[in-house]
């Protein structure tokens, strides 16, 4: 029973298949090559909108690349107080994007809201050349809490976003499972909506290690040789780039990105459903592939016993005294209905 991380998943059967083809051939080196090109008019086609896709190995790399390039040096980017890039990445955006500071700022979910972002706003100072001002909007999706943003509200956060003239990122490294659960297009829930670039993640829904930086804005687009340099300088940039590309084109093929996405969203619905029919108390709408589950110490011992892995944490500034414990379990392309009915046994029959 393996909800660790949707990182602890193998590599799917498409994008091996596609490393081992690409290991067949030779090709020219540092993204020249074709399926580098074939990839950056692949995701043109997905997102219905000509793209700039520059391929990296993680996920951090992408976000704090992006970041950098879509900010000046003394700008801030407003996020989520979870968000991966201010807690999970040691600060890689403010090193790539020399001195680019991150502004949290909470909101219930793992989300941001037109709201908590105009408060944000309004309660920063502003003393001309003495304050960082906000110059980019950072949303995850789906989100940290296993939450989505609708093509609505991500509107109404990028419409927001033009009339304080910030630039739009969003961290997908699980932006397949926004879109499999959505049931809306990738263009929805990315450049229509106001979105500038996308980290579009495939290392959690299936790649060995693959993510791309997808740029859409016209204006960034044009300057796209600075974010070439930027990843270069970083050292990014892979000479055998074609491998990152074929895993990315693999996955996009025939919708396999989606289906695999779709199988994890699918056993986490099941998997919440089951806990809540045990009377367990689920933290936020399971809306992707990840469930919080406050479990008592009796079920999560009982869950330990039984050899499932899964991260914890004490409940957050809630319920002081009791000994319950956050449960975050994460399901992935290759988790196993089997897996998701074992773990509501144990813990039912606890
Ligand atoms: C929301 C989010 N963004 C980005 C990443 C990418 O991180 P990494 O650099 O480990 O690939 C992760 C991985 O856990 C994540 O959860």
């Amino acid at each position: 029973v393996r909800f660790a991380s949707d990182n602890n998943a193998g590599v799917c059967p498409e994008v091996l298949a596609a490393i081992l083809a690409e290991a067949e051939r030779s090709d020219a080196a540092y993204g020249w090559d074709q399926a580098s090109a074939r990839l950056e008019q692949r995701l043109s086609e997905v997102f219905e909108h000509p793209v700039l896709a520059v391929p990296v190995a993680t996920g951090t790399a992408a976000n704090a690349l992006a970041l950098a390039f879509t900010n000046p040096v003394w700008g801030g980017v407003l996020c989520h107080q979870d968000a991966h890039i201010l807690v999970d990445e040691c600060a890689a955006p403010t090193v790539l994007g020399g001195g680019l500071t991150l502004v949290g700022t909470p909101g219930p979910n793992g989300r941001l809201s037109v709201q908590g972002v105009e408060d944000a706003l309004a309660d920063r100072r502003d003393s001309g050349v003495h304050t960082v001002p906000v110059t980019g909007l950072s949303l995850t999706q789906s989100s940290e809490a296993g939450t989505r943003y609708p093509p609505g509200e991500l509107a109404a956060l990028g419409e927001l976003a033009r009339r304080h003239a910030m630039r739009v990122h969003m961290d997908g490294a699980r932006f397949a499972n926004a879109v499999a659960a959505a049931g809306t297009s990738p263009a929805e829930l990315s450049w229509r909506a106001g979105v500038d670039v996308l980290t579009l993640g495939a290392t959690k829904d299936g790649a060995l290690a693959a993510e791309v930086i997808v740029v859409f804005a016209d204006d960034l687009r044009r300057r796209g040789e600075e974010l070439e340099r930027l990843r270069k300088r970083s050292g990014h940039l892979l000479s055998k780039q074609r491998f990152l590309s074929a895993q990315l084109e693999a996955w996009l093929l025939d919708g396999a990105w989606l289906r695999h996405a779709d199988h994890a969203n699918t056993l986490a619905a099941d998997l919440a459903q089951g806990l809540r029919s045990r009377g367990v108390e689920v933290l936020h709408p399971v809306e992707a592939n990840m469930v919080f589950a406050l479990l008592s110490s009796e079920q999560h011992q009982a869950a330990q016993a039984a050899g499932a892995v899964y991260y914890t944490e004490r409940p957050r500034g809630r319920r002081a005294g009791e000994d319950r414990v956050e449960a975050r379990l994460v399901t992935s392309w290759s988790s196993t209905m089997s897996e998701v009915d074992e773990m509501i046994r144990v813990i039912g029959s606890a």
